[in-house]
C-alpha cells in the first residue's frame, strides 16, 4: 500500500507543480466561457437574429455577398445555418480560408458583420484556452488535459489510500473536515477537490479527444466520388440545400464543410429529436451535382462517436444550466486548489528549511515490545543529523495536523540516525495510531529540531534513572551517555511483564551489565519505590519518566526518602489529573504588549484558544503544558502555571497559554 501511496503522491505533486499554472489559466478561461451561449447575444445583438422570410435566398447568392464583403478571405471552407424559429432566423455564417465568420442575412443577403473566431472577449478566451497562439497548440492543450486527468486521478487515489490506511480517529477527523467549511490547509484542499474532481475529470476527459485527432476515427469515412464533368461548389450547395427540408425534416442546425478540390461536401446536421446540439449526423454530397452520396444519422453513429459528441456537449455546457453552474464552480476552484496545493507544498519545504523542520526517511520500523514500535529516521541523502543530548525529544508530524513529541532513545553520539519508540495509546488521540498504522519503512516524515527540557545534570556523582513503560526512552539515551562517559548510574525499568519491556536485548548488552534492573509488576510486584530510592547518595540526581501515576508515586517516594527537590527531574508524556483551582473557571484578559490589544479569555477557555481566535498565531503542539511549544514571555500579572515543563526560574518570566491561566484579572504577554 505504501508504494501505491507514494506513487500517487509523487504523480499528484509533480503534475500540479509542472502544469498547475497552465491548468489555472485553462480553468479560468473555461470558466469565462461557460455562459457564452447566454452572454454572447448581449454583446452582439445585431448578429443573433434577423426577421425570417418565406423564401430565403440561395446559398450561392449568400456566398457571393459574403465574398464581396470580404474579398481577400480565400476559398470557401464552411457554412453554418440554423432553422427558422418563429418569425426570426439566425444569420447564415460563412467562413473562408481564415478564422473569420461573415454573417449574412439569409433573406436579403445583407452582410451584418465579420467576426474573428478568436476575437473579442470570448474569442480571446477561447484562443488562450486552446493554446491557439502556439504552433502545436492542440498538442499542448491535449497534454495539459492529460496532466489534469493524472492530477485528479492521483489525487483521488491518494485520498483513498491514505484514508484506508489511516486510523479510525484520523478517519473521523477527516470526515469532519470533509463536511466542515471551516477546515483549513490541506483539509480544505481535499474537501474542495473531492467536490470538484468529478466535474474537472469530465471536462479534462472531454477535452483530450478535441485536441488529438483520435476523435476523427469514429467519423464515417466519405464514400468514393462518382466521375463528374464539372465542379461548381456553389451550385452543388444550392442543389443540396433545395432538398434539405425533404431529406432532414425538422433539422435544427447544420454546418457545411468544404474541403479541398476533388473531395466530397460534408454536412454535419443536428436533426429533429437529437439529444443535444452537438449530436450531429454526417452526410456526404457530390461536389459537382449536389447529390447525396451517404448519410449516417446520429442514431446510426458508432458508440465511440456518440460518446465523443456527448463529451463535446458536456465540455461546452450544452446540457443545461445546472451543469453550467457546476462547470463554473469547478473551474473557479482550480486557482484555489493550486494555491492550497502548491502553497502547502511550498510552506512545508520553506518551513523545513527556515524553521528547523526536517524531512527524514524512516529507514526501519520494528517491534520492540508489546504495542511498541521503534522507528529509525535518517537523512534522505545520508547526511549527518543535528546534534542532540540525552533527554531530548523531537516534534513528529505524525499525520496532517497532528504533531506529537517523542524522546530520542538512540545513542547521542550517533549522528547518522534518530531513534524513537512509540507506544500505542489506548485510547489514542491519533498520534500513536498514525505512527503504528500509517508510517512505514521507506516513508518520509517531518520532524522538528531536537529540544531538551530533561537534560542530565553535569558532574553528578551518581545518577538514578527510574523508567516506567515507554518512559524508558529518554532514560535509555541517558544510560548510553552515562555508560559512554564511565559515570556511575543505575537504571530501574518497571513494566508489566517481560513482553512489555522495550529494548530488552540492548539493555542486556555488556555495557549495561550490573547497571540495569528490570521490575515486572506481574511477576515480582510493583517496584517498591521506597526501597529503590532509599538513602540517596549525596549529590546524586534522580530522573523519573513514566505514566502520570508512576511518576506521582515515584515523586512521593523520593520526597519521603529525602531526595532534594532540585535533584529530582521528571518528564511527563501526559498531564496528571489535578484539582481545578478556582482560577481555572475565572475569566481574565490577556494584553498583547506590542499593540496594547486586549484579548478576553472566557471562563473555561484557554488563553491559547482566545489568542488564536483573535488571530494571534502562537505555535502549539501538546496542548497540555508538556512540550513547551507555546511558551511566551509574561511581563505583568500573576500567572497560574499549570504546565509540566517549565522550571521555577522559567516560570518567573514565562507562560504556557495552552493550559495556564491568571490569578488576577489581567496578564500582559510579551507578544
Ligand atoms: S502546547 Fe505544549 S506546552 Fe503548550
Amino acid at each position: 500500500m505504501k508504494h501505491e501511496t507514494r506513487a500517487a503522491r509523487t504523480l499528484h505533486r509533480w503534475c500540479g507543480l509542472t502544469v498547475g499554472m497552465l491548468l489555472v489559466m485553462v480553468a479560468l478561461t473555461g470558466a469565462g466561457m461557460v455562459f457564452r451561449p447566454q452572454l454572447d447575444p448581449l454583446l452582439q445583438p445585431a448578429l443573433q437574429h434577423v426577421p425570417a422570410c418565406s423564401a430565403p435566398l440561395s446559398t450561392s447568392r449568400l456566398i457571393e455577398a459574403a465574398h464581396a464583403a470580404y474579398p481577400d478571405a480565400g476559398a470557401l471552407s464552411a457554412i453554418r445555418m440554423k432553422a427558422v424559429q418563429g418569425d426570426s432566423v439566425a444569420p447564415v455564417r460563412i467562413r473562408f480560408g481564415d478564422w473569420r465568420w461573415v454573417y449574412v442575412d439569409p433573406c436579403t443577403a445583407r452582410v451584418l458583420g465579420i467576426r474573428d473566431a478568436y476575437g473579442e472577449v470570448f474569442g480571446t478566451m477561447a484562443w488562450l484556452h486552446t493554446f491557439s497562439y502556439l504552433p502545436g497548440g492542440g498538442v499542448v492543450a491535449g497534454s495539459v488535459a492529460l496532466a489534469a486527468i493524472a492530477l485528479v486521478v492521483a489525487g483521488f487515489a491518494l485520498w483513498a489510500l491514505t484514508r484506508s490506511a489511516a486510523p479510525a480517529a484520523t478517519k473521523r477527523a477527516g470526515k469532519a473536515a470533509g463536511l466542515n467549511p471551516a477546515a483549513r490547509g490541506l483539509r480544505r484542499h481535499r474537501m474542495v477537490a473531492l467536490w470538484c474532481a468529478p466535474v474537472l475529470l469530465v471536462l479534462a476527459l472531454s477535452g483530450v479527444p478535441q485536441a488529438f485527432p483520435i476523435a476523427a476515427m469514429a467519423v464515417p469515412a466519405p464514400p468514393p466520388l462518382p466521375l463528374s464533368a464539372r465542379t461548381d461548389i456553389a451550385a452543388a450547395l444550392d442543389a443540396a440545400g433545395s432538398r434539405l427540408e425533404r431529406d432532414y425534416a425538422g433539422w435544427r442546425q447544420l454546418q457545411w464543410r468544404v474541403g479541398a478540390a476533388g473531395t466530397s461536401l460534408k454536412l454535419e446536421i443536428v436533426e429533429h429529436g437529437a439529444p443535444h446540439e452537438y449530436a450531429t449526423g454526417i452526410a456526404y454530397y457530390d461536389p459537382a451535382s449536389g447529390a447525396l452520396l451517404q448519410h449516417t444519422s446520429y442514431a446510426q453513429s458508432q458508440s465511440a462517436r456518440k460518446a465523443y459528441l456527448w463529451g463535446l456537449a458536456l465540455h461546452y455546457g450544452a446540457v443545461g444550466a445546472p451543469w453550467q453552474l457546476a462547470q463554473f464552480a469547478a473551474a473557479l476552484a482550480m486557482p484555489f486548489l493550486a494555491w492550497t496545493g502548491m502553497g502547502g507544498w511550498l510552506r512545508r519545504h520553506i518551513a523545513a528549511r527556515s524553521n528547523g523542520l526536517q524531512r527524514l526517511v524512516v529507514r526501519d520500523k520494528h517491534h520492540v515490545a508489546r504495542d511498541v514500535y521503534a522507528f529509525e529516521l535518517v537523512h534522505p541523502r545520508g547526511r549527518r543529523l543535528p546534534a542532540w543530548t540525552a533527554g531530548a525529544h523531537i516534534d513528529v508530524h505524525t499525520a496532517p495536523g497532528l504533531v506529537r513529541q517523542y524522546s530520542l532513545c538512540g545513542d547521542p553520539r550517533d549522528r547518522s540516525r534518530y531513534q524513537i519508540a512509540v507506544h500505542r495509546c489506548t485510547p489514542s488521540r491519533g498520534g500513536s495510531d498514525a505512527m503504528h498504522d500509517a508510517v512505514h519503512a521507506g516513508d518520509r516524515i517531518t520532524i522538528g529540531m531536537p529540544r531538551n527540557r530533561f537534560a542530565l545534570a553535569p558532574d553528578s556523582p551518581h545518577t538514578v534513572l527510574l523508567a516506567g513503560g515507554i518512559g524508558l526512552t529518554p532514560l535509555l539515551a541517558m544510560a548510553e551517555t552515562l555508560s559512554a562517559s564511565g559515570a556511575s548510574f543505575e537504571l530501574h525499568y518497571c513494566t508489566r511483564s517481560p513482553l512489555h519491556a522495550a529494548f530488552s536485548e540492548r539493555l542486556h548488552e555488556r555495557r549495561f551489565c550490573g547497571r540495569v534492573l528490570f521490575h515486572f509488576s506481574n511477576t515480582v510486584g510493583r517496584a517498591a519505590f521506597d526501597s529503590l530510592l532509599a538513602a540517596p547518595q549525596r549529590g546524586a540526581h534522580l530522573y523519573i519518566c513514566g505514566a502520570a501515576g508512576f511518576t506521582d508515586a515515584a515523586l512521593a517516594a523520593a520526597e519521603r526518602q529525602g531526595w532534594p527537590a532540585a535533584h529530582v527531574h521528571t518528564e511527563r508524556f501526559s498531564a496528571p489529573p489535578g484539582p481545578q483551582a478556582d482560577s481555572a473557571q475565572a475569566a481574565f484578559d490577556v494584553v498583547i504588549a506590542s499593540t496594547g490589544r486586549v484579548v478576553p479569555v472566557a471562563a473555561g477557555q484557554s488563553a491559547l484558544a482566545a489568542l488564536h481566535g483573535a488571530g494571534v498565531a502562537i505555535p502549539t503542539s501538546c496542548g497540555q503544558g508538556l512540550c513547551g511549544t507555546c511558551v511566551t514571555g509574561v511581563l505583568e500579572g500573576e500567572p497560574d502555571h499549570r504546565d509540566h515543563c517549565l522550571t521555577d526560574e522559567a516560570r518567573a518570566v514565562s507562560f504556557t497559554p495552552c493550559c495556564s491561566r491568571a490569578r488576577g484579572p489581567q496578564l500582559v504577554l510579551d507578544l
